[in-house]
């Protein structure tokens, strides 16, 4: 049986046929009630402007549940249960007179879990409507991403929504924070007094992190080109990945324990002045190329583009932290699109001893890294330095890992979907995972300052050949530096 007991909640999704809905929030709640996590009162109101039948669009939810959770995991007596708790409600999210029908079903349900998949330009709308039938008082309100494109329409947002939900009720998500490893990277820093002693610029010489997705825009061309990645990646998970690495430990584990540590570092990231934003920045698009062997069209010969797009799909940087501990310690990000692999890791590389020993033809291979793999292969591993074995042998050095594989160690656990923490985390009340919202603010102000840069700079991305790393400057860019990227072949 679970360890956690969740209270009754009623789900309202708005956006419910959309796809985040489709590919992530059933099948989370699913796994959900399957874990028995649950309450037995729990009701699910799928919302959405579509017309159709109810019948219809559960159809379409049940036979993409089936299409999203594995085979395995999809038993009759918990599919039916799931069904079971489900309705469709068509709701046109400007009408007020059509939350009449869903303040009707809610009834006197004690909480009301509000979940805007929907565009950001909407969230205002969605909260004055709730309002209008007396639906906020009992109900927290949770906020996808993409919450604005700059900081000025991310106030909007927020401040469209603090007029009816206090900050305490609302929910933003960066779905990040709800993988597993990032969680482990709370636990690792603050769990472990072996790292703390090192974690500043004294031991630490620089910190890579790298999100690299092996897919293209995958028929969002609209949307993505509009954001571009350093809006859709840097500006959210990179950077919350960066304030957890870089924060100081917080007093406790309380939301805004942990959330004031993460502004701490948001606030402390030097701006970029022009000469920074010509060595440190480089923003590139994908090219045709080769993804697992097969040829893929470039970021300008994908459905619905526009050729003359510059939007950039992949965005490599150095930032830097200014404050005591991170004095002097790069901070090198990189994320794209249609690269060779999927990867999120951050590698902790440690400096060099201060006194040397052993053969100076041995001396690049010294160094001591933390290498937290957030995806695939979850796990932890960290290099150290030991003697290779063998009378031949010498004091020959050779580097090998500590290793923490989740999946071996923990080989009964499946490891959840982000998703499934977040929503766990919602009917729980823990607004510990979610961004509040001055978080949301000094990442924009820190990303709208380099959007100003690179259009006043006027370079057009620089272009890269899906299925590599990335344009060639991004290799430049820590060469420069006397480092390479970790592991890039
Ligand atoms: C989303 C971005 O927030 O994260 C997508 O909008 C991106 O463009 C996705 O593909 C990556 O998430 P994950 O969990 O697959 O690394």
């Amino acid at each position: 049986m679970p360890l956690i007991t969740v209270e009754s909640c009623t789900f309202a999704l708005f956006g419910a046929l959309g796809d985040l809905a489709v590919r992530k929030l059933f099948p989370a709640l699913y796994q959900l009630d399957r874990a028995g996590l649950l309450h037995a009162d729990t009701r699910i109101f799928a919302l959405a402007r579509e017309s159709g039948s109810e019948q219809q669009h559960l159809a379409y939810i049940d036979s993409s549940l089936r299409r999203f959770v594995p085979e395995a995991e999809l038993e009759d007596e918990h599919v039916q249960r799931f069904q079971a708790r489900l309705s469709y409600l068509h709701v046109d999210f400007l009408k007020a007179e059509d939350y009449v029908a869903l303040a009707d079903r809610v009834g006197d349900a004690e909480r009301l879990i509000a979940y805007f998949a929907t565009p950001a330009s909407v969230y205002g709308a969605i909260c004055e409507n709730l309002a209008s039938v007396n639906l906020t008082e009992r109900t927290r309100a949770v906020l996808e991403k993409p919450i604005g494109h700059d900081l000025a329409s991310s106030r909007r947002v927020n401040d469209a929504v603090a007029q009816f939900f206090p900050e305490n009720r609302v929910y933003r998500i960066d779905h990040y924070l709800g993988k597993e490893t990032v969680q482990n990277l709370i636990a690792l820093r603050f769990a472990n007094s072996l790292f703390e002693t090192q974690w500043n610029q004294n031991h630490i010489s620089h910190v890579e992190i790298t999100v690299a997705e092996q897919v293209g825009i995958e028929g969002r061309w609209g949307y993505f080109d509009q954001a571009g990645q350093l809006r859709d990646m840097i500006q959210n998970h990179l950077l919350q990945l960066l304030c957890l690495i870089a924060m100081d430990p917080p007093s406790d584990l309380s939301a805004d324990s942990i959330r004031d540590e993460k502004v701490k570092v948001l606030k402390a990231l030097a701006p970029f002045t022009p000469e920074r934003l010509a060595t440190q920045v480089v923003r590139g698009q994908y090219i045709a190329g080769y993804s697992e062997g097969k040829p893929v069209p470039g970021y300008l010969e994908e459905e619905n583009s526009n050729t003359q797009s510059d939007t950039e799909t992949f965005v490599a940087l150095r930032a830097d932290i200014r404050n005591w501990r991170w004095s002097g310690v790069p901070f090198y990000l990189r994320t794209g699109k249609r690269m060779p692999q999927k990867l999120s890791q951050i590698v902790i590389h440690f400096k060099e001893p201060p006194h040397y020993i052993f053969a100076p033809e041995q001396r690049l291979q010294i160094s001591n890294r933390l290498i937290i793999r957030l995806q695939p292969d979850e796990g932890i591993s960290l290099q150290v330095m030991t003697k290779d074995q063998g009378l031949d042998k010498g004091m020959q050095l050779r580097s090998g890992p500590l290793q923490l594989n989740f999946s071996d160690t923990y080989q009964s656990a499946r490891i959840p979907d982000a998703y499934e923490r977040l929503l766990l985390e919602v009917m729980r009340g823990n607004q510990n995972l979610f961004v509040r919202k001055d978080e949301i603010e000094y990442a924009w102000q820190w990303c709208d300052q380099l959007i100003a840069g690179w259009k006043k700079a006027g370079d057009a991305p620089k272009p890269y050949a899906a299925g590599s790393w990335g344009p060639m400057s991004s290799i430049a860019l820590i060469t420069r530096d006397g480092r390479s990227w970790y592991g890039d072949i």
